[in-house]
This record gives C-alpha cells, sequence and structure tokens, in this order.
C-alpha cells in the first residue's frame, strides 16, 4: 500500500482564515511544529503578497527543516519570481479554469490559460524547482477542458498536479469519480484541496485518496478561507485507523500541534471536535463510563486510542455519572470509601448535576472529604 503525502497549507490557506494573521515568530514556530509532526510538504506562504509574507517564506526556507517548502504563486511572472526568490523547493501555482471564475476575474481565453500555464511550468522547471499546478476551482470545470489542461502541463514537465474544490460544492462520490477519471488519464501524482463550506472537506479528501490521489491538502485545526479546508488531524486519523493507509506523519504529536494553532489563531476549538477536542476521548454517561473502565473499546472506536494522538482519556463527572464510575475515580485519587459515603457522594453528585451544575474533578473530591468527615 503506498504511503499517501500530506501538504500543510495551514500557513497559507489557514492564514486566509478571516480575522488570523500570523507574525513572522509565530509562522516560525508552526513551520517547527509542522516539520516534527512530519508532514511533506509545508506551504509556507504566498510570497509576492507583501515584503513581510516574503521575509517569512525565506526564513522558512533557510530553517533547513525536513519538511519541503512551498511557495503560492498566481500565473504571473512577477509571483514566480518571488516564490523562486525566496528559495522554495516547490511553487505552487494556480489560474482558474472554470467559466465563472474565468468570466468575472481573469478574463482571459481557454487557450491562454493553457499556453500561460504550460509556459509557467517550463520557466519552474528551468529553475530547477518542482511546480505543482491547481486548475482553480477544478469541481466546477467543464470536464473535458480540465483533462486538456492537467494533460498539458503534464507534458510540459509539472511534478504534481491539484485539484481544488475552491468553493467547497463536491460530495464524496462525486469527488470520487472525479479523481478515478483524471487518475486514468494521468501519469503525474494528484494532489486534493478541500474546502469545507458543506462539512465535507475530510469526506472528499478521503473519497479522493480511495480514488487514487497521492497526496492531501490539510490544515491544523481545519482553518483557512470561509469554513476552512480539510483537517490534517481528521484526514491523517481516517487514513490510518479506518483505511490502514499510512502517512508520513508522527500522530502522537497531533494533540500538541492543534494546541499551538489554537493559541496562535485565538480561535478556541469545540469540546466534541473529533481527535483533538478536549472531549475525544472524554466519557460521562455511566453506562459508557463503566464500559470504558474495563475496555475501552466498549464505548471508543478501538481503532484509536488517545496516546496513538497524544490526547488522554478522562471520564468525566455529571448526572449521568454512575456509582463505579465515581468510585473508580475517587479510588485512582487515593480516597477509599465504603458503601454507604459512596451513595451519599454519588447523590451529591446528582443533586449537582439537576441543579445545571458542571462537577469538576475537584468538586467530587472535596465532596468526598466532606463525606468522610476529613473536612
Ligand atoms: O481553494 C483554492 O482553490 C486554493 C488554490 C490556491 C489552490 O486555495
Ligand atoms: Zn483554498
Amino acid at each position: 500500500m503506498k504511503r499517501i503525502s500530506v501538504f500543510d497549507t495551514t500557513l497559507r490557506d489557514g492564514e486566509q482564515t478571516p480575522g488570523v494573521s500570523f507574525p513572522i515568530n509565530y509562522k516560525i514556530q508552526i513551520a517547527k511544529q509542522l516539520d516534527k509532526l512530519g508532514v511533506d510538504y509545508i506551504e509556507a506562504g504566498f510570497p509576492v503578497a507583501s515584503k513581510g509574507e516574503f521575509e517569512a517564506v525565506k526564513t522558512i526556507v533557510n530553517l533547513d527543516l525536513d519538511s519541503k517548502i512551498c511557495g503560492l504563486a498566481r500565473i504571473v511572472k512577477e509571483d514566480i519570481d518571488s516564490a523562486l526568490d525566496s528559495g522554495v523547493d516547490l511553487v505552487h501555482i494556480f489560474i482558474s479554469t472554470s467559466k465563472i471564475q474565468i468570466d468575472y476575474t481573469i478574463k482571459k481565453s481557454r487557450e491562454e490559460i493553457i499556453n500561460d500555464s504550460v509556459e509557467a511550468v517550463e520557466y519552474i522547471k528551468d529553475h530547477g524547482r518542482e511546480c505543482m499546478f491547481s486548475a482553480m476551482d477544478a469541481t466546477r470545470t467543464e470536464i473535458d477542458y480540465l483533462k486538456e489542461i492537467y494533460k498539458a502541463v503534464e507534458e510540459a514537465g509539472v511534478d504534481i498536479i491539484n485539484v481544488p474544490d475552491t468553493v467547497g460544492v463536491a460530495t464524496p462520490f462525486r469527488f470520487h469519480n472525479l479523481i478515478k477519471e483524471l487518475r486514468e488519464h494521468l501519469k503525474v501524482p494528484i494532489d486534493v484541496h478541500c474546502h469545507n463550506d458543506f462539512g465535507l472537506a475530510v469526506a472528499n479528501t478521503h473519497a479522493a485518496v480511495l480514488a487514487g490521489a497521492d497526496q492531501v491538502q490539510v490544515t491544523v485545526n481545519g482553518i483557512g478561507e470561509r469554513a476552512g479546508n480539510a483537517s490534517l488531524a481528521e484526514v491523517v486519523m481516517i487514513l490510518k485507523s479506518l483505511e490502514g493507509i499510512e502517512t508520513n506523519i508522527r500522530t502522537e504529536y497531533l494533540v500538541e500541534t492543534s494546541r499551538l494553532v489554537e493559541r496562535f489563531t485565538g480561535f478556541r476549538l469545540p469540546p466534541n471536535t473529533p481527535i483533538v477536542g478536549d472531549n475525544a476521548f472524554s466519557h460521562e454517561s455511566g453506562i459508557h463510563a463503566h464500559g470504558v473502565i474495563k475496555e475501552a473499546s466498549t464505548f471508543e472506536p478501538g481503532v484509536i486510542t488517545p496516546e496513538m494522538v497524544g490526547h488522554r482519556r478522562r471520564i468525566v463527572i455529571g448526572k449521568h455519572a454512575g456509582r463505579h464510575q465515581i468510585k473508580k475515580m475517587l479510588e485512582d485519587a487515593g480516597y477509599i470509601v465504603n458503601e454507604e459515603d459512596l451513595t451519599k457522594i454519588f447523590e451529591k453528585v446528582k443533586e449537582l448535576g439537576d441543579k445545571g451544575k458542571k462537577v469538576t474533578d475537584l468538586d467530587l473530591f472535596t465532596i468526598a472529604e466532606v463525606v468522610i468527615g476529613e473536612l
């Protein structure tokens, strides 16, 4: 089974999240963390965008990380030269190919778009760099034209083609068919870049890999334009745990990486976020907690453990808590309680839960100490 390459765009599409802008020291720390995590490519930014952006990309290139560094460029000489000057390993060029975007934004003929793309690929390859080509809005592009432009850049020597679902309108079944058709038409590695407008970015990325895609574009915590991009942690763990498909990601750093980006963006993840959210391995219901205490896979998927992603399992006390769960938590914390005291503690916890109160571990221990008479 082939390994899937992970292309992280937290520092480029992720930074296009409304309200997010990383100062250079944040960009450097995120790049180092992504390298520690083991991503194959870090899209460090869009060098032509500003002086600061150019400096940030160049600084990340000079960190000499194991991950390869990529810079984004429109199919415009100034953009491509700026990316080349920043020293990136891979220049990611993009151009609109859908009718709606051609008509309203670039206003070029389809032939011109193909010729400009081919010339850009040749120019980048002549400078000894890798080149990735994105047909922007691929999922709303007429299929024959899409195949024609990808074939033309393949013949020009492109290293990777990217299929962006720019406005997030793909669905897993249709995206699977599109990637399969492109896979049969092309020899060059295929990368996918999915947006989450309908909450399908991860599902579409998964479907694309099953259809033969070689590389996935993801961001930490799924940040990115509008509703964001496919979440790195979710895509990697779906491939690993549900499909047995490996990447180079050291999954034990997934939570640590997520927390760093949470801190630098200022966007707190909802606790029920899959894989890395606070509640991803937390159990409150007595029935679940009782099962999990005996054997974790009774009420967890089993093919993924908290340790695999750098998380921890938590038994949370609330009004759904069971006696067994409370007893186990108290015993783990060193309290020895008889059955009578346990009943009193149990009732107090339920009483607080019914009043809508959150019962923290500390609350539980305080209740226990009051009941036992230590307070
Ligand atoms: O969403 C998109 O199409 C992009 C391109 C630059 C690949 O981000
Ligand atoms: Zn995008």
